[in-house]
C-alpha cells in the first residue's frame, strides 16, 4: 500500500501491557497444562455483579422485549436517570453537578484514551509508574512527554515542580499501580498550579469507591478544580462491570480555553464518534448507585479488601518492602532478591505460578517493583499466599 499511517505507532512498545502478560501466561500454560496458575496480574474482578444490578437489567431486558417499552439509540451522553444517579453520588461527597456535565460512556479506559482529541499539542505530565493507556494514548498522537518520577521518597504522589510549566497532567488517585492517595492539601496544591498555569488536570478516579481514610474522592471537593480538571471515572472496579462495561468522565461547564467550551467540545465528540451505552447496562449502573446497590458494591470491596490484608500480612511477615492495598486493591512491592521486574515475574510464574504485573510495564521507575491485585477469589489469593510463604 501507499498511504500515509500515523508512523507514531512505530514509537509504542510492541504490545500492550496486558495482552504482552496474556501471551506469556498463554504459552506457559499451553506447555504446562498440569499446573494449575493463579491470576493476580490484570486488575479484573472476580465477584459476580451484585442481585440489585441484575435484577436491574433482567427488568430493562423484559422492557426491551416489549414494543411499548423499548429503547433504541440511548443519549450520547446517557440517560437522565443515570446522570442523576451519578450526582446524587457526587452530592455524597459534598460535589454539586449539573447534568450536562456528566457523560456516560462504556469505561475509562476509552474515555481517558478518548480526550487527546481535544488536545492540542500541548506539554503532557504523565506520573511514572502509572497505567499505561495515559502514556500509550499520547505517544500514538505525537505528544511531547515529560514523566513525573513516583517514587518511596515523594511517597509515590508526584507533585508539582518548580519547572513544570502549562500543560496537560494526569493524576490518578488512589492510584494505579502503587495504591497512593493524594490528600485534600496535596490535590489543593496541583489545582492552585494548574489555574495559576492554564494547566488542565485529567483526573482518574476509577478506584475512589475503594478509598477508606479521610482522602477526596473527586477532584471536584477540591476548591477551583472546576476551572482546571476533568474526571473519569468507571463502574468496572465499584461494580463489577469489567464485562459489562460502564464508565463516565466530569467535564465542568467553566473549562473554557481558546474561546472553546471542552464541555461542548466532548459533548461534539462523543455525539459523533461514539453511539452511547445500551439502555440494559445502564439500568444495571444506575442499580449500582442504589443504597441497596451501593451497599452490595460496598460489601465485594471490603471482600477484596480482605484479600489485600491477607497479601499485606505475607509481605509483612517476609519483610518485602510494600505500599498500597489500604485505599486501593492494589499491592505495590520491591522485588525480593534484587531482581528486575520480569525476572520476577517469570520467576513467579515459573516456580509458582502465580502471575502478576511487573512494575517496568508501569514506566521505567517501576522497575524492581511489582504489582499483585486483591481482584481474584478468596480462594485463588489463599492459595497464592500460601505458595508465597512456603517459596519466595
Ligand atoms: C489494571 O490492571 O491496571 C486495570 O485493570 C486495567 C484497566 O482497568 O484497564
Amino acid at each position: 500500500m501507499k498511504i500515509e499511517v500515523n508512523t507514531h505507532y512505530k514509537d509504542l512498545q510492541e504490545s500492550y501491557l496486558f495482552s504482552e502478560i496474556g501471551r506469556r501466561v498463554r504459552a506457559y500454560a499451553d506447555a504446562h497444562p498440569d499446573k494449575k496458575i493463579i491470576r493476580l496480574g490484570i486488575g479484573d474482578v472476580t465477584l459476580p455483579l451484585s442481585a440489585p444490578v441484575t435484577r436491574a437489567m433482567q427488568k430493562a431486558c423484559a422492557e426491551q422485549a416489549d414494543a411499548s417499552s423499548f429503547h433504541g439509540y440511548a443519549p450520547e451522553n446517557g440517560y437522565a436517570f443515570l446522570r442523576e444517579a451519578i450526582a446524587r453520588h457526587y452530592a455524597s461527597f459534598g460535589v454539586t453537578l449539573s447534568l450536562d456535565e456528566i457523560f456516560v460512556s462504556d469505561g475509562a479506559k476509552s474515555d481517558i484514551a478518548n480526550l487527546t482529541d481535544l488536545l492540542g499539542d500541548n506539554r503532557i505530565y504523565i506520573p511514572d509508574p502509572v497505567y499505561p493507556v495515559y502514556l500509550d494514548s499520547n505517544i500514538m498522537c505525537g505528544r511531547r512527554i515529560t514523566f513525573m518520577p513516583a517514587h518511596e521518597e515523594n511517597g509515590f504522589l508526584p507533585m508539582p515542580a518548580s519547572d513544570y510549566t502549562t500543560g496537560v497532567f494526569y493524576l490518578c488517585s488512589p492510584n494505579n499501580p502503587t495504591g497512593a492517595v493524594y490528600s485534600r492539601s496535596q490535590l489543593k496544591e496541583w489545582v492552585d498550579f494548574a489555574n495559576r498555569t492554564g494547566s488542565l488536570l485529567l483526573f482518574d478516579a476509577a478506584y475512589e469507591a475503594f478509598i477508606s481514610g479521610d482522602y477526596p474522592h473527586s477532584i471536584f471537593e477540591i476548591d477551583g478544580a472546576r476551572t482546571c480538571a476533568i474526571e473519569i471515572c468507571s463502574f468496572s472496579k465499584t461494580a463489577g462491570f469489567t464485562g459489562t462495561r460502564c464508565g463516565y468522565t466530569v467535564v465542568p461547564d467553566l473549562l473554557v480555553s481558546d474561546g472553546l467550551s471542552l464541555n461542548h467540545m466532548w459533548y461534539r465528540r462523543q455525539s459523533t464518534k461514539f453511539n452511547g451505552v445500551s439502555y440494559v447496562v445502564q439500568r444495571g449502573a444506575e442499580a449500582a448507585l442504589s443504597p441497596e446497590g451501593f451497599a452490595a458494591c460496598l460489601e465485594n470491596i471490603s471482600y477484596y479488601m480482605g484479600n489485600a490484608r491477607r497479601i499485606k500480612e505475607l509481605l509483612l511477615a517476609k519483610g518485602i518492602r510494600f505500599t498500597g492495598g489500604d485505599n486501593a486493591p492494589y499491592i505495590w512491592l520491591r522485588c525480593p532478591g534484587g531482581r528486575n521486574s520480569w525476572e520476577f515475574f517469570d520467576y513467579l510464574l515459573e516456580e509458582l505460578q502465580i502471575v502478576g504485573t511487573p512494575g517496568a510495564g508501569f514506566g521505567s521507575c517501576g522497575e524492581g517493583y511489582f504489582r499483585l491485585t486483591a481482584f481474584g477469589s478468596r480462594e485463588n489469593t489463599e492459595e497464592a499466599v500460601r505458595r508465597l510463604r512456603e517459596k519466595l
